[in-house]
């Protein structure tokens, strides 16, 4: 089959020829139609990731077709159209993973390839109101919004919600879940283009964060938040705190920017607000994001679609921090 491979750090993405996988107890083959990108394949390009190896087929997100399945009882699944949950073993706890959780892509192989075998328990139906490519967006930047923002920030109905960088596939998903939810949310981004793509979705408004005074502005626009999502971190996450009204919830699961200041410590304690780290999520949140895209209808904003041999070209567009959504692989 062809698939792409990534054969060591720094080395750009290729296709080649490798076996097909062979099915173990419990797996299925899945005949992809489209893979996604995320941050974490730039991070493993690059070498910044735990548990490298190589050669290694990357990719977590994906929609295909079910192909073959090792068990008679998963017999139902052959020919549906399916999203893979990439979050592996993530175990019994629902408050965090298990020690042996992985994540599709690295270091078992992923979906950059046209076929990938997992296990029948990781399946779902795509939501039959998108696209191969639109559904291929979902499912890593989608568990993340979502844990994110309604397990870990716990946004409700009404809260005001700040999402930064939003032109991040995680952020938009996470943008497009609290508007679904009643929230009021408000955007950054480093683009105004893309702030004016993201009012035109819903965000009831939003700042450029290489303007000096973004913080003041967005304080103005909006009165404060009750809820906070970030992947930046950085020197600018102590403006976070300020931004939060009393009682309010910062969830972060990025550090784009690097390490974090949080500021003087009294403004946390007197505030009473929650500071958090969020990691991908478990089983149900995974379902209930399913759910939730297909009760509202919910279209995955996808920014390109590139042919399987152009994957390089893709990681490329995604490191210079162009994309709005998703950047695409299709298979065929
Ligand atoms: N812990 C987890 O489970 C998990 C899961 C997914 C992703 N992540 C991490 O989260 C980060 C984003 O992932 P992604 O896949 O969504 O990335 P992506 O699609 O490549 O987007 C990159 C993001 O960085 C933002 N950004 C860059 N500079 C910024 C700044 N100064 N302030 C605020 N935002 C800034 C961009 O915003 P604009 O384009 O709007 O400027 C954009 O949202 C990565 O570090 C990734 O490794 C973690």
């Amino acid at each position: 089959m062809k698939a792409i491979i990534l054969e060591g750090v720094n080395q750009p993405l290729k296709l080649a020829d490798v076996e097909k996988p062979e099915l173990r107890a419990g797996e299925v083959l899945v005949k992809m139609k489209a893979a996604a990108f995320n941050h974490r394949d730039y991070w493993i390009q690059k070498g910044q990731y735990g548990g490298l190896r190589f050669p290694s087929i990357q990719g977590s997100d994906g929609c295909g077709v079910v192909d073959m399945v090792a068990d008679s009882e998963n017999n139902h699944w052959i020919g549906k159209d399916v999203v893979i949950n990439p979050s592996l073993n993530w175990g019994n706890n629902p408050h965090t993973q298990a020690k042996d959780y992985i994540i599709l892509g690295m270091a078992q192989d992923g979906t950059f390839a046209e076929y990938v075998k997992v296990q029948a328990r990781l399946l779902y139906e795509k939501p039959a109101h998108l696209t191969a490519a639109q559904a291929a967006a979902i499912p890593l930047a989608g568990l993340t919004g979502y844990r994110a923002l309604m397990t870990r920030a716990a946004a409700k109905p009404g809260n005001k919600v700040l999402i930064t960088g939003i032109g991040g596939g995680v952020a938009l998903l996470c943008m497009q879940f609290a508007i679904a939810l009643g929230c009021d949310v408000y955007v950054t981004s480093g683009s105004d283009e893309k702030i004016a793509k993201a009012t035109s979705m819903g965000a009831k408004g939003g700042v450029n964060y290489k303007t000096e005074n973004w913080h003041k502005e967005i304080q103005k626009m909006s009165g404060g938040f009750d809820a906070i999502i970030d992947s930046a971190c950085g020197e600018q996450f102590e403006k976070l705190v300020d931004l939060c009204k009393p009682a309010g919830r910062i969830a972060f699961y990025g550090a784009t920017l690097g390490a974090f200041n949080s500021g003087v410590p009294a403004k946390i304690f007197w505030k009473q607000l929650t500071i958090c780290g969020s990691t991908m999520g478990n089983d149900d949140e995974f379902a209930a994001m399913i759910n939730l895209i297909s009760t509202h209808k919910i279209i995955p904003v996808v920014d390109a679609v590139y042919p399987m041999g152009e994957a390089q070209l893709a990681m490329e567009k995604m490191a210079r921090g162009e994309q709005f959504g998703k950047i695409v692989l299709s298979m065929y």
